[in-house]
């Protein structure tokens, strides 16, 4: 066996893939929310993968085809399983993404397959096997919130599940949960996902910085990832409300955790040269404070900032825009934080960094965030 099979989220398959390539680095992509990475499951595979948000299953990768004949694929599914399921117990479990494969049933195929490989080297256990057969039946996605460039073509795909990985959970941390809350905390799957996609392939980041760090959110995340964490925000409520968070959530006591009052216009010489840093961050929008340029203006104050302090950092960071972005048509020039995105991103290059992801995430009826991710232009 050879090569990883990750599912991704359905919320936002762009995304999910996005952060496998900055995790990564190359895959095939077999179907929106299916990748294949060409490296087999191993520790360090497993370590980097905790940093993903958008990740819901992983395979030791068997197979995948595109011929959608129930006899063909109970056959190659079983022969491949045959020769790869090591000896013990075993279920053939199966999943279906979007609309399915027209004529396949699901049910069957995993009957088909579990009366093949039945034997006494491999009895079957339903409810606690050591090894699960995963097959994924994966088709149309219609209607979907966010749109994907990726045609969602029916594909078959098959492995054997890597039980030592858990997926990403976040039991007793959401905002409400944690000692200082407040209606701007920052979802912790999304502060994970900005943290991940600031991440560059091979590479480990030492430290995140967030100069916006409001109630920790982001903070948090990094902390729990083992990152040492450097947190600023203007207002004093926050600095006390982040230093509260962070020492309830900061179990190992292993990472340095700063927090200051400070401006984003002075984080430069707050923290001054660091090496391996990742910039994570939602800047301050309020009910109209966006529609003006103050919100651009500390936006691009960090960029500047960021620079001076790690020039081969990388920035990951969520921006006001409209619903209508989350049409996302190339043609439109969608407006971000008050501005038509062009000009945004003309002033993003001019502070210095290249956008590599621009994509818009849902909040609600009527307003979206622009996740944008940047890396040094030199
Ligand atoms: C959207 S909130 C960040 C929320 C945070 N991610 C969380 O999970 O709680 C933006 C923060 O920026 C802070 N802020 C506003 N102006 C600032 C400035 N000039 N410099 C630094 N922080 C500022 C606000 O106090 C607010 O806490």
């Amino acid at each position: 066996m050879s090569g990883t099979l990750l599912l991704g989220s359905g919320w936002h398959p762009f995304l999910f893939r996005s952060e496998i390539t900055a995790l990564f680095g190359d895959f095939k992509t077999l179907h929106p929310r299916l990748v294949l990475l060409n490296q087999p499951i191993d520790e360090k595979l497993l370590s980097r993968l905790s940093s993903a948000a958008l990740v819901e299953d992983l395979l030791h990768f068997g197979g995948y085809s595109n011929n959608t004949s129930f006899e063909f694929l109970s056959q190659t599914i079983s022969d491949w399983s045959k020769e790869n399921l090591p000896p013990g117990s075993f279920a053939v479990r199966s999943k279906k993404l979007g609309s399915g494969v027209k004529g396949i049933s699901r049910r069957d195929l995993e009957k088909e397959v579990g009366a093949q490989l039945y034997c006494e080297k491999n009895p079957v256990d339903l409810q606690n096997p050591q090894y699960e057969i995963m097959i994924i039946v994966a088709g149309k996605v219609d209607g979907e919130v966010h749109w994907d460039s990726v045609d969602s073509n029916p594909c078959i795909t098959w492995g054997i599940r890597e039980n030592k990985w858990v997926k990403s959970n976040y039991v007793g941390r959401q905002p409400m949960e944690r000692p200082f809350f407040k209606p701007i905390s920052l979802e912790p799957r999304l502060a994970k996902l900005l943290i991940s996609l600031a991440h560059r392939e091979g590479v480990n980041p030492k430290a995140m910085i967030d100069p916006f760090c409001g109630t920790g959110g982001i903070a948090i995340e990094a902390l729990i990832q083992g990152m040492d964490v450097y947190a600023s925000d203007l207002d004093p409520t926050m600095v006390y409300g982040t230093k509260k968070n962070l020492s309830w959530a900061d179990e190992h006591n292993s990472s340095i955790t700063q927090v200051e009052k400070c401006s984003v216009k002075d984080i430069a010489g707050l923290w001054s040269k660091k090496e391996n840093c990742i910039f994570a961050f939602d800047p301050p929008y309020g009910r109209n404070a966006w529609k003006s340029d103050d919100g651009l203006e500390l936006f691009l104050a960090a960029l500047a900032q960021a620079l001076e302090i790690d020039s081969q950092s990388t920035i990951s960071t969520m921006l006001p825009a409209g619903a209508e972005s989350l049409e996302n048509d190339p043609e439109v020039d969608y407006i971000v934080m008050g501005r038509p995105w062009s000009e945004i991103e003309s002033e993003i290059n001019a502070k210095g960094w290249s956008v590599v992801v621009r994509s818009p995430v849902k909040v609600h009826k009527s307003l979206a965030r622009m996740v944008v991710v940047c890396h040094p232009l030199h």
